[in-house]
This record gives structure tokens, sequence and C-alpha cells, in this order.
């Protein structure tokens, strides 16, 4: 089973000034509960495959299908952290998690509260729930995120470079950390980065994309068990994996980014 299948696809922008082919034809499955990595360099068309996927912009070619049905709207059932974090600056941490509860409305407050709690102590931040966002650190801030991205239980979570602004080792430490709190959920996970190491350690499988238009060049599986600890980035294995990634990079003249 398949919870998302790409076929062709295909994405213009039609600007101004001239048209972009930022994507495609691009072609990938996700079986469920697969954790898959995206590499590819900067501007080859990632943030437009994860807005496409998840319903926030339309293919122009192809079809894309989330859960057995075509996607040409928001698909629901998925938690999204981008970047930037986009907490809001006047509600508090416990405040800020619960948003997707209050928006949808189809969770009770209290058991979204109680959800919102065991999240933000599963991240290790709950003994900021009072707190507000401008007194967080970046890497408690991500926390925050990635504990609204799943209060509703989502059964697919996206992540777009969710990293890209923290020091390297918070962000070692937010590897670990999001490892944790996927343990278990069966949760569908599509993983934009521009780290390798980041992106096998993390994933089941690992596709690489081309420069603009993005295409898939590469499709790697991860094998190692979980949990993984952060000493497998020695392994030679590992060190293998991440050297078939770099080297696509390397051949094509690109920094990953
Ligand atoms: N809304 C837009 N209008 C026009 N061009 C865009 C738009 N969004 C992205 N692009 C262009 O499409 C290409 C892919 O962008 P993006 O998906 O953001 O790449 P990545 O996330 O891999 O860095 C880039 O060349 C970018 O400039
Ligand atoms: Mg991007």
């Amino acid at each position: 089973m398949h919870a998302v299948a790409l076929s062709k696809v295909e994405k213009t922008y039609f600007a101004g000034q001239g048209d972009v082919h930022a994507l495609g034809p691009l072609s990938l499955a996700i079986p469920t509960g697969q954790t898959l990595a995206v590499v590819g360099p900067s501007g080859c068309g990632k943030s437009t495959l994860l807005r496409i996927i998840a319903g926030l912009d339309d293919a122009t070619g192809g079809s894309v299908r989330v859960a057995d049905r075509d996607v040409n709207a928001p698909i629901p059932d998925v938690g999204i952290v981008f970047q930037r974090d986009l907490l809001l600056d006047w509600r508090n941490v416990i405040d800020n998690v619960m948003l997707p509860a209050e928006l949808n409305k189809r969770t009770d407050r209290q058991t979204a509260r109680a959800r919102a709690q065991a999240l933000l102590e599963r991240l290790g931040v709950a003994e900021f729930a009072d707190r507000y966002p401008w007194e967080l650190s970046g890497g408690m801030r991500q926390r925050v995120a990635i504990a609204r991205a799943m209060l509703c239980r989502p059964s697919m979570l996206f992540l777009d470079e969710p990293f890209s602004a923290l020091d390297a080792l918070t962000r070692d430490q937010m590897n670990v950390i999001l490892q944790g709190v996927q343990a278990g959920q069966g949760v569908t996970t599509l993983l934009i980065t521009h780290s390798i190491q980041e992106a096998v350690f993390l994933s089941d499988r690992v596709v690489v994309m081309s420069a603009r238009p993005g295409t898939v060049l590469d499709d790697i599986e991860v094998p190692f068990p979980r949990p993984r600890r952060l000493s497998l980035r020695e392994d030679p294995e590992f060190v293998d994996i991440a050297r078939r990634i770099r080297v696509h990079f390397e051949r094509a003249g690109v920094l990953v980014g």
C-alpha cells in the first residue's frame, strides 16, 4: 500500500519574465509508514514537490495520489514542519501546539491538551509549556513546531529542511529527538534536507534529485535497524551510502542545499 503515488509529475511556474520548469517528470511512490528523505541541489524543486504532494500547490502535469485519492486541495491528514517554525508569538507554547485542534475542531479541547502536553514531554520541552516562542532557542522552537504538526495524529509528516537553521550540535540532537518521537508511530514521513548525513540517519530510503527541473537521479534503501545512535554515522556501510549520494553532487558540480 502506498501512502503517496506520483506519476510523471511536472511543475512549471508561469512567471512574467519567463516560465520556470521547476520539476519533473518525476515518478515516486512512498509506501505507508516509510520515512523517505529527499536530497537535491538548491532550487531543484524539493519544496515544490512537497507542496504538490500536500496539495498546497498544483502540478502542471502527471498524477498525484495520496491515500488512494487524487490530490486537488490541501490534504487534511498531514502535519508539516518548515524551516521557519511559524510559531505565533502571541501564544504560549502549549497554545501554539493546540492550534491545529482549534482549527479542525475534530478533537475536543481536553484530549488535545493532554496530547499536546505528552508530545512536549516526549520532545523534552514540557517545562516551557507556559513560555512564549521568543523566549526559546531555535532548537526548542522547532521541537514545538514538531509537536504542533503531530498533535492531531496525522498519518503523514512532511518536513522541509526543518533543521537547516540550527547549529550542528543542536541539529544532531534534533535528529535523535525526531527519531524518538516517530518511533513506533507508523507515520509516513517525507523529509527534505540538504544534509546527506541527516538524510541517511533518519530515513528508510533516500531519493536523490537532479538539478532543476528535478527528477529522480538515485533511489537508495537505508537498511539500518532502529533505534539508531549517532555513532552509526561512522559505520562503514553508512559511510558508503553517504558517499554514493555525495558522488551525484560532485559529478554534477553542485553543492547540496
Ligand atoms: N512561486 C514561484 N514562482 C516562480 N518560480 C518559483 C516559485 N517557487 C519556486 N520557484 C522556482 O522553482 C524552482 C524550484 O524551487 P524550490 O522548489 O523552492 O526548490 P528547492 O526547495 O529544491 O530549493 C526554483 O528555480 C525557484 O526559483
Ligand atoms: Mg526548498
